[in-house]
């Protein structure tokens, strides 16, 4: 089996000479992460898959400590994938050698809005964790789902900053056929609560039928209005924001923009997202 505690030694079984693919995760595999692993098999000639679920990342311990824990699960499904895949699943010490503490990273005002408001210091613990990760393995090509989207502009930001050469592929979101998006938080979700989320991406396919139709502040008054009326939900931000800086779409634009949505149904917290444009 191919699975590692320590990357020093993980790293003896890396051939230089082959291309690298890196899939970062937190375990609790699911389809999405399996999309991203399966895109890194096709490209590269190597793949090395982290199951690490990073402390500095969560802004209190609850949510740390009740974090879905699956590891024999997740790596029965990476080795159904490819037996050759590398699993790298560490202790918080061969990552954090010296204080579970992030760096300081200065993000501007693409880490002030959405999930980097509601949820202060995540994206420094993401940030932090994926500069080592590149660090240790520098792969040629690094695997971030669209999914989280603002996750995967900030981790393009760190890389330019750091000069990193990682090149870091944006993969589009894996989802259910009705609609809703794979998440490990679906796991929290009730039977009943699950067929309602489906809710999230319809709302996200209002707004893509009235772009370019009405201006974003009335697309935006009306998802925001369809979720008021809709109990089960309690909508944290609906915004349409412009893909290179998410910066507020403010009136109609030929550049690329998409629609966010944040909502709670019962206690778990859904995130989601859509290009509005033609793909
Ligand atoms: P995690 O939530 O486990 O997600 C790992 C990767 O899978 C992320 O890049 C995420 O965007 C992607 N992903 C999740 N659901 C997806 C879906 N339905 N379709 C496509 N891709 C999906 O995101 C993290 O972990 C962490 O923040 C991490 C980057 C590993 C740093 O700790």
């Amino acid at each position: 089996m191919n699975i590692f505690c320590q990357y020093s030694i993980l790293n003896t079984f890396i051939n230089p000479s082959s291309t690298t693919g890196l899939v970062p995760t937190m375990g609790a595999l699911h389809e999405g992460h399996v999309s991203l692993i399966k895109k890194a098999i096709c490209e590269n000639q190597q793949v090395i898959v982290t199951i690490f679920i990073n402390p500095t990342q969560f802004e209190n311990f609850d949510d740390l400590k009740k974090y879905p824990k699956t590891l024999e699960a997740d790596v029965k499904i990476i080795e159904s994938i490819s037996k050759k895949i590398l699993i790298y699943t560490p202790d918080t010490d061969d990552l954090y050698s010296k204080e579970i503490k992030s760096l300081s990273y200065n993000f501007g005002p693409i880490e002030g809005v959405m999930e980097g408001e509601i949820r202060k210091n995540h994206f420094q613990g993401v940030a932090t964790i994926v500069e080592k990760l590149l660090n240790i393995f520098m792969p040629e090509n690094a695997y971030f789902g669209e999914k989280d989207f603002q996750q995967l502009q900030i981790i393009r930001l760190l890389v330019a900053q750091k000069k990193i050469s990682s090149n870091i592929i944006g993969c589009s979101t894996f989802r259910n056929k009705d609609g809703l998006a794979l998440s490990s938080r679906n796991s929290f979700l009730t039977n009943s609560e699950r067929e309602k989320a489906s809710f999230i991406h319809q709302q996200l396919l209002v707004a893509r039928s009235l772009w370019g139709i009405e201006n974003p502040k009335t697309i935006s008054e009306k998802i925001k209005k369809s979720f008021s009326v809709n109990r089960n939900f309690k909508l944290d931000y609906f915004d349409i924001r412009f893909e290179v800086d998410l910066s507020r779409a403010t009136k109609k634009s030929k550049k690329k923009v998409r629609a966010f949505v944040a909502a709670k149904i019962g206690k778990t917290r859904l995130i989601d997202n859509l290009a509005l444009y033609e793909i």
